[in-house]
């Protein structure tokens, strides 16, 4: 196992109470094995990946409990220069937003080539034709005259290229993907997403593609996880999952992908919003908008269920709901 993440919890510590962001995540990754993680708005998945990073914001936000194993140890107990070893050069993160994650006043290629001199101690010239190789990789036209360029001459499919180039540069074994296709056009969105995976598959990484479409985890996702409210509510591999949810949330999320058989039809979404983390309801967080709740989801939690050895869902009644949807 590449990466296994235990139990997590994260909290932030606002001034109006606690907030229980990630509150006991369980998720595991191996090498060359994409995993999505899906969810509203708010659910956790970014404070979980910053939290496997070690780029949370602390404070506000506290590690509180939990493992998070990468290649046998626990990067919770690691000192911070061995943690930033690992940062630097075993697991790397893509953002969203390139512009603000690019530096504006230096060129493309010396943004890439810092990567060689700062943690491979290679000389500029060297670190420059590797950045045009990885420039080239991540199929930048014209790589060899667009490596003086500044990152705005740069599109944002390109700008997106330029970050899994730097995502990439090192070789890591381990890549957080965060949104990184939300800003893009449809089109492109696609191009980009399709190269992550080329590149997941070449590598034989483990990739970690975070979301709230499950509409373009379909073709690169091995398995899926969806949160809601801090929790994992369902896991599975992602075949499953498109075949017949085992939790209402997911069964909404899936409801709510557009089709493209289905044009000029409303889109369904699911009523109600996202909770206060600051009051999380009890039972099930999900049961004010489940419409599947009885009066035990208000007042049970439900345990992540086994559904079978490979997926597992925390539903009281996750049998009904499989069975609603096949
Ligand atoms: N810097 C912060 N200060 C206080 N609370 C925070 C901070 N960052 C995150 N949180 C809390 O953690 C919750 C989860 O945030 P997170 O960014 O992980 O959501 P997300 O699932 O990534 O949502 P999105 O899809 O919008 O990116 C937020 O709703 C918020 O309550
Ligand atoms: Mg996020």
């Amino acid at each position: 196992m590449l990466l296994d993440v235990r139990d997590l919890q994260v909290e932030f510590h606002t001034r109006e109470g606690v907030a229980k962001a990630v509150n006991g995540v369980s998720y595991s990754v191996d090498a060359g094995e994409t995993l999505a993680v899906l969810g509203e708005s708010g659910s956790g998945k970014s404070v979980t990946a910053q939290a496997i990073m070690g780029i949370l914001d602390t404070p506000p936000g506290h590690i509180t409990g939990g493992e998070i194993i990468f290649e046998g140890r626990d990067l919770l107990t690691l000192k911070e220069d061995r943690r930033r070893k690992v940062r630097g050069a075993e697991m790397a993160m893509i953002f969203q937003d390139a512009l603000s994650s690019l530096n504006p006043v230096l060129t493309v290629g010396e943004q890439l080539g810092e990567m060689f001199t700062v943690h491979r101690g290679m000389s500029r010239k060297d670190a420059k034709a590797r950045a045009v190789e990885l420039m080239d990789r991540v199929r930048i036209p014209a790589a060899t005259a667009r490596v003086d360029q500044y990152p705005h001459q740069f599109s944002g499919g390109m700008r997106q290229r330029i970050m899994i180039a730097m995502a990439m540069a090192l070789e890591p074994k381990l890549i957080i993907a965060d949104e990184p296709t939300t800003a893009l056009d449809v089109t492109v969105q696609a191009q980009v997403m399709e190269l992550l995976a080329e590149l997941q598959r070449e590598y034989n990484m483990g990739l970690i593609l975070i979301t709230h479409d499950l509409g373009v985890v379909a073709d690169v996702a091995d398995k899926i996880a969806v949160m809601y409210a801090g929790r994992i509510v369902e896991t599975a591999p992602v075949h499953d999952i498109y075949r017949a949810p085992a939790h209402p949330y997911t069964r909404g999320l899936l409801d709510s992908i557009p089709r493209l058989d289905q044009k000029g039809q409303e889109l369904y979404a699911i009523k109600g919003l996202p909770p206060n983390l600051l009051a999380i309801p009890p039972g099930c967080a999900f049961h004010p908008r489940c419409p599947l709740a009885q009066p035990v989801c208000t007042t049970d939690e439900p345990p992540l269920y086994e559904v079978d050895p490979r997926r597992r869902s925390a539903c009281h009644f996750w049998k009904e709901t499989l069975d609603g949807a096949r």
